[in-house]
């Protein structure tokens, strides 16, 4: 149910019977206050002033013309203009009532798949041998929920894990586990990799510092990448220990990666070539100082000189940028993408745009081929400086999710319960992992965001805490009545303003998922989900469920079993876990 497009396409048809062009926006919204009604539709001033007629006149005509068709007969109870030309639109109590009921009894909650689009998501995407740290927790988390939420309208999600895979680090990385071996036997690499940040550190010391050690690791490079099968058998163990740590970490954050979404820079390797003679065919690429260079309008420096962008070094290398663009070739002729999304930090937009803008010039995608970079700030410490440990290291991941359990432990051991040790572990757990997501979810991702333990695991305010702790109170009155949703019958009825309210908030589901969608914006779910707790609580306060008479009570418990389901497919959809009971 989608209240907004169903009076947009009643309003738009009416629009073209009295003479507006056809896609002219009726401008429907969500009334923020309860005296201009349920929704408005605002795109009558605008249409009034374009046409040269009064907006008011405009808009009764408009009105006049839904009156004649009644085609808005039992969804509307009443339309008014107000002030310059808006339009109050009071929904009906009737059509509010049966369809929550509708809503509730279906599995999608009545979201229908309206979206079939292909949509490649390119996020989390770690490096091989490098820990996965707090700075991708961030793509990692927003990226899955945007997922998520895609694939609930309707949409095939391709997700692209896009791993650091490929380079000449491997060269390096490949002779330090070979010394390795020979140093600690055979079976070493587990241990050696056990520490993968450390592992990487320890490579680059000796490689900075031992001439020998750094020729051998040049050559593994060459060797490496024509195709050296003992090279590429190193190779594969390295990537294949850091995605083993990777995974496990996905798995306990409940994010829904798994290894056949890996598609890292190497696949794109064979392609890069051709990428780079193609631009150099076309007179796009150019050398430069034994370098392939391209020059795009966009990009000029201070003194207004184009910038290049370099696509193949002078060693021949390629970097990041060159398997970028075959990266978007890939994904729209063989992957057969609608549309790209890519979620990385702040700090790589310069980075999409050249690839981006090189792979529409080159005509390896068409120039309205829709790649979208969402990008998000950084997560920062209570001192309002990047996010990184007393001793000014990176954030393990790992750790960071032990130490999330230690204090979701001691958290949830404060509170009077009944619960079986089983029980809670599963609550704590969920209460640890759930905080450390929401929120950076709750969160405008354009915005760093300051990680703070103690708001983030309060039952107060807009955190995972509150949110799974509202469910469980609604699940609670299932529990007391001693009914099951499954078995609740009859009709919904609407008396009461605190009915209506949570209805209306009900019924908005699939608006907001939309909205969440489109901008990748999953803190405006998250806001809905708080906001419907919110309403549900004035609800439960103002009408009494368990003690009300029948018909009332299971039109009650209706309402209350509809926002148990949203609240738990709206968190599931963020990546929230919830439990029955806390
Ligand atoms: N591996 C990169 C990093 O850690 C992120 C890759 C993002 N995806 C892409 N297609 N460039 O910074």
């Amino acid at each position: 149910m989608n209240i907004q497009a169903l009076l947009s396409s009643h309003f738009a048809n009416a629009m073209t019977h009295v003479g507006v062009d056809s896609g002219a926006d009726p401008v429907i919204k969500q009334s923020s206050k309860p005296q201009f009604g349920d929704y408005q539709a605002n795109g009558m001033m605008g249409i009034a002033k374009k046409m040269g007629v009064n907006p008011r006149e405009f808009a009764q005509k408009v009105l006049d013309e839904l009156d004649q068709s009644q085609t808005l007969n039992g969804i509307v109870d009443k339309l008014e203009i107000a002030g310059p030309g808006f339009i109050n639109i009071f929904l009906n109590g009737e059509f509010l009532a049966k369809s929550a009921q509708t809503a509730r009894t279906d599995e999608q909650l009545g979201i229908a798949k309206i979206q079939h689009d292909t949509i490649v998501v390119d996020y989390s995407s770690p490096n091989v041998a490098k820990e996965m740290h707090v700075g991708h927790l961030r793509g990692t988390i927003i990226g899955d929920s945007v997922v998520r939420t895609l694939e609930f309208l309707g949409n095939k999600v391709i997700r692209a894990n896009h791993i650091g895979d490929w380079g000449t680090q491997f060269g390096m990385l490949i002779a330090y586990l070979e010394k390795f071996e020979s140093e600690n036997g055979e079976n070493a690499s587990d241990m050696a990799l056990a520490d993968i940040e450390n592992f990487y550190r320890n490579a680059k010391a000796l490689y900075d510092k031992d001439e020998q050690f750094a020729e051998t690791s040049r050559q593994y490079v060459v060797r490496l990448q024509s195709g050296d099968e003992a090279m590429l058998a190193k190779w594969r163990q390295l990537v294949d220990l850091t995605m083993t740590q990777c995974q496990a970490l996905y798995d306990r954050l409940g994010v829904t990666l798994s290894p056949k979404d890996t598609m890292g820079e190497s696949l794109y390797n064979p392609m890069l070539k051709d990428v780079v003679e193609s631009l150099k065919k076309q007179g796009l690429a150019v050398e430069d100082d034994g370098a392939m260079v391209v020059y795009m309008d966009e990009f000029k420096n201070k003194e207004g000189e184009p910038l290049g962008v370099i696509i193949q070094k002078n060693d021949g290398g390629y970097l990041y940028t060159t398997t970028d663009i075959a990266a978007a070739q890939y994904r729209k002729h063989t992957l057969n993408a609608d549309r790209v999304i890519l979620f990385t930090d702040a700090r790589q937009a310069q980075h999409s745009k050249q690839a981006w803008g090189i792979a529409k010039m080159g005509g390896f995608v068409p120039q309205d081929f829709e790649m979208v970079h969402h990008t998000f700030g950084m997560m920062l410490g209570k001192d309002g400086k990047p996010f990184k440990t007393r001793s000014g290291d990176t954030v393990k991941l790992a750790d960071l999710l032990d130490e999330a359990i230690e204090r979701a432990t001691a958290l949830i051991n404060e509170r009077q319960s009944d619960l079986s040790e089983q029980e809670k572990q599963a609550v704590i757990n969920a209460v640890a992992i759930g905080a450390v997501k929401y929120a950076d979810l709750s969160k405008n991702r354009n915005t760093d965001y300051v990680f703070d333990w103690d708001t983030m695991l309060s039952f107060e305010g807009n955190t995972a805490p509150y949110m799974q702790y509202a469910y469980t109170r609604v699940r609670s009155i299932f529990a007391k009545a001693g009914v099951n949703g499954d078995e609740l019958t009859g009709n919904i009825i609407i008396n009461d303003d605190n009915e209506r309210a949570l209805a209306i908030k009900l019924l908005q589901f699939e608006e907001c998922l939309i909205t969440t969608a489109k901008d990748a914006l999953p803190n405006t779910l998250a806001l809905y989900l708080y906001e419907l707790a919110g309403v549900f609580s004035a609800f439960y306060e103002h009408c009494p469920i368990l003690t009300a008479d029948e018909p009332i009570k299971s039109s009650r418990l209706q309402l209350a079993d509809l926002t148990a389901k949203t609240l738990k497919q709206g968190l599931e959809l963020l990546g929230i876990k919830t439990v029955e009971r806390m």
